[in-house]
């Protein structure tokens, strides 16, 4: 355990955990645990940069540490919890918040994007949220952080904002380093093959959720927004819905792009719609069983996220604490 690096991702509870999720980040999570010293948390204080129900994000929350465990995280070997069961997140966000510039996060795409949707009242949350996933990561030594292609910008600042703090006081942070998969790391819209697959879009053909039942998934690739010259050929430029399912195909398969396009050379878009679907049921088949009976057992998970909690504290508040003095915050002795 000592000597292996350490990991930190996080998912918001913001909505159904999508294939997109899964692909690009749950996926290799899991194949990460065994070599890397883990910490997966469900960043419930992420969520609430937009507006939220009460009932529903709490359910969410929980929904989404069963989806850790039924997409085989080990509540055992990592430490898995809630960001919000760890004050330290939260602190050391408004520590950061003090050595970060205004100019760095209005340039942040994500917040550029989000607040366009947001319309006149654009919650201050949504411009500083960047800095809070950087002290999700940064208050745990971490080294590698396995995200989709969309975060690499929000890392960067991470990035930035350790190197800044280290060389301003002296070193503590350790600067984390992205690990973006080839395979998957950006799952565009099923009606929208130019933006990318979000648990958050309005119309639920868009994204296909881990738990979508198998029926409901082949629909939604059967209405998935294509070209029309009906040949399954990769180019991103000219076929990006083609392009897209093809990518979701290989990630669900492991079977490589030329390898798509020579199986399916005689073929139509309808018959590899049907395939791309029965691909991706299968998938997500024994996620959806272990998800079914890890939900029946909130003992059992009460425990995981408790336990979680406890060793995240103990590693976060040493860090918090550090940051505390060497930013000449009041002591406690004298
Ligand atoms: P979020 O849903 O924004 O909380 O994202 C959680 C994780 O899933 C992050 O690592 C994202 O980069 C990844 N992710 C989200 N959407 C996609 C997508 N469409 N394709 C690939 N990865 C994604
Ligand atoms: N911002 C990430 C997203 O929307 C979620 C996230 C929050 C995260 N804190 C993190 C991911 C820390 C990796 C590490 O996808």
């Amino acid at each position: 355990m000592e000597d292996k690096k350490t990991i930190f991702s996080g998912i918001q509870p913001s909505g159904c955990v999508t294939i997109g999720n899964y692909l690009g980040a749950l996926r290799s999570w899991k194949e990460l645990q065994n070599d890397y010293n883990c910490y997966f948390c469900v960043v419930d204080l992420h969520a609430i940069t937009v507006k939220q129900t009460p009932q529903e994000l709490r359910k969410r929350c929980v929904e989404l540490y069963a989806q850790y465990i039924a997409c085989g995280l080990d509540p055992e070997k990592n430490v898995m919890f809630f960001q919000s069961h760890v004050p330290a997140h939260s602190e050391l966000s408004w520590l950061l918040t003090c050595n970060t510039y205004m100019g760095e996060m209005s340039r942040m795409t994500q917040f550029k994007e989000k607040s366009k949707k947001a319309g006149a009242n654009v919650g201050l949350g949504l411009l500083s949220y960047p800095v809070l996933m950087a002290a999700d990561i940064l208050l745990y030594n971490t080294d590698l952080v396995p995200v989709g292609a969309d975060q690499k910008q929000h890392l960067e600042l991470a990035r930035d904002l350790a190197i800044r703090f280290n060389n301003a006081y002296s070193p503590t942070f350790t600067v984390p380093e992205p690990y973006i998969q080839k395979n998957g790391a950006r799952i565009m819209s099923l009606q929208d093959p130019l933006s990318k697959m979000s648990k958050s879009s309005e119309n639920v053909n868009a994204f296909v959720s881990i738990l979508n039942e198998p029926d409901v998934v082949m629909k939604k690739f059967a209405r998935a927004v294509t070209d029309s010259d009906n040949q399954i050929r990769h180019d991103i430029v000219n076929k990006p819905g083609i392009t897209n399912l093809i990518e979701i195909y290989s990630a669900c398969t492991g079977k490589n792009i030329e390898q798509i396009e020579k199986d399916f050379e005689f073929k139509g878009y309808g018959d590899f719609k049907k395939a791309v679907g029965e691909a991706v049921v299968e998938t997500i088949k024994p996620i959806q069983d272990n998800f079914k009976h890890i939900m029946q057992d909130k003992a059992y998970m009460e425990k995981c996220f408790t336990i979680g909690a406890e060793k995240a504290s103990y590693t976060a508040n040493k860090t918090l604490a550090k940051v505390q003095r060497k930013m000449g915050l009041a002591s406690k002795k004298l």
